[in-house]
């Protein structure tokens, strides 16, 4: 390929991870996005091709669109760009569609540009594709799609992202039951105010999380992925949550929680054997209440975005 054009991956990902709404995310490795980007002569932003799910392609409609014209106006260069997006990952599933999609535009564009933003700054420019798709600009899928691994946004103003190692045998498990919750919707059932004892319990968890993460401590991970506040809400909108946590659980994963806004479920697991029992536990329970599903068995993806 030409220094023209450039074809990526970008990562879903599991934002939220259990106590660290809006702040904590992760990266998969074995389900993304693939696009392809284009410098054009002519200015601004088109999206050529759309494959694999029925989404809108025009520019100010579609987040890679919006995201990109978000790195243009910072941009001296006097052009634009074509892309074409191969999406695998189901729109409304829960695990970083739209993030996947924003990120692998503006990560893609850079590259052909010579790297002149920082990667702090295509968070910026990715998150313009959240505030499009959700209704607000939130980085938690963004950011470990483009740092890979475990990332933690400590503050958004100003922005600052902070990436955590990964346990070497940590596996993820999703199951994604066939039913579409819109994360704009899935945040407007949410309470804008939190009493302070649910607040206590977040925060020790938050912490407990990090801390784990960083000394490759399973067992406090595990106690760790607990939500006092949104799960107990968000819940409701997926059918048999508690019967696939629960089975999750008894399987031998580490803890367990909805990924993102849902409908998706996810579920840590020391080791892929593990993380495989914990699947076909957690698809027994959507056999039995007869809904279709699709589920991922994945480590972790350590590199985020990247050239392919
Ligand atoms: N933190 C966001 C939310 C992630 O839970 O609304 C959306 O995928």
């Amino acid at each position: 390929m030409s220094a023209n054009q450039i074809k990526v991956f970008c990562p879903a990902t599991i934002a939220n991870i259990s106590c660290g709404f809006d702040v904590l995310g992760v990266a998969l490795d074995s389900v993304g996005d693939q696009m392809i980007v284009r410098k054009t002569l002519e200015k601004g932003i088109r999206i050529t091709k759309l494959e694999g799910q029925d989404l809108p392609m025009k520019t100010l409609q579609n987040v890679a669109g919006v995201a990109g014209l978000a790195l243009l106006k910072e941009s001296d260069y006097q052009g634009g760009f074509d892309i074409e997006i191969y999406k695998k990952i189901k729109a409304g599933s829960g695990i970083g569609s739209s993030a996947a999609s924003s990120t692998g535009a503006v990560w893609a564009m850079n590259e052909l540009l010579g790297k002149p933003f920082s990667a702090l700054q295509l968070v910026k420019f990715a998150m313009e594709g959240e505030l499009l798709a959700s209704g607000v600009a939130h980085a938690d899928n963004v950011a470990p799609a483009l740092f890979g691994g475990f990332t933690l946004v400590r503050s958004y103003d100003p922005l600052d992202v902070v990436t955590i190692p990964s346990p070497s045998e940590l596996f993820a498990t999703v199951i994604h039951p066939q039913i579409e919750v819109k994360t704009s919707d899935s945040r407007k059932i949410l309470k804008t105010t939190i009493s302070l004892k649910d607040a206590i319990k977040q925060w020790g968890n938050v912490g407990g999380l990090v801390a784990g993460l960083f000394t490759s401590d399973y067992k406090l991970i595990g106690r760790s992925l607990e939500d006092h506040i949104v799960e107990p809400i968000r819940s409701i909108l997926i059918p048999g949550f508690d019967d696939v946590k629960k089975a999750a659980i008894e399987a031998g994963a580490l803890g367990c929680g909805i990924s993102g806004s849902g409908p998706s479920i996810f579920a840590f697991s020391k080791g892929e054997v593990k993380a495989k029992k914990v699947a076909a536990a957690m698809q027994e329970i959507y056999q039995e209440i007869g809904i279709d599903y699709d589920v991922h068995v994945s480590g972790i993806n350590m590199d985020g975005v990247r050239k392919i």
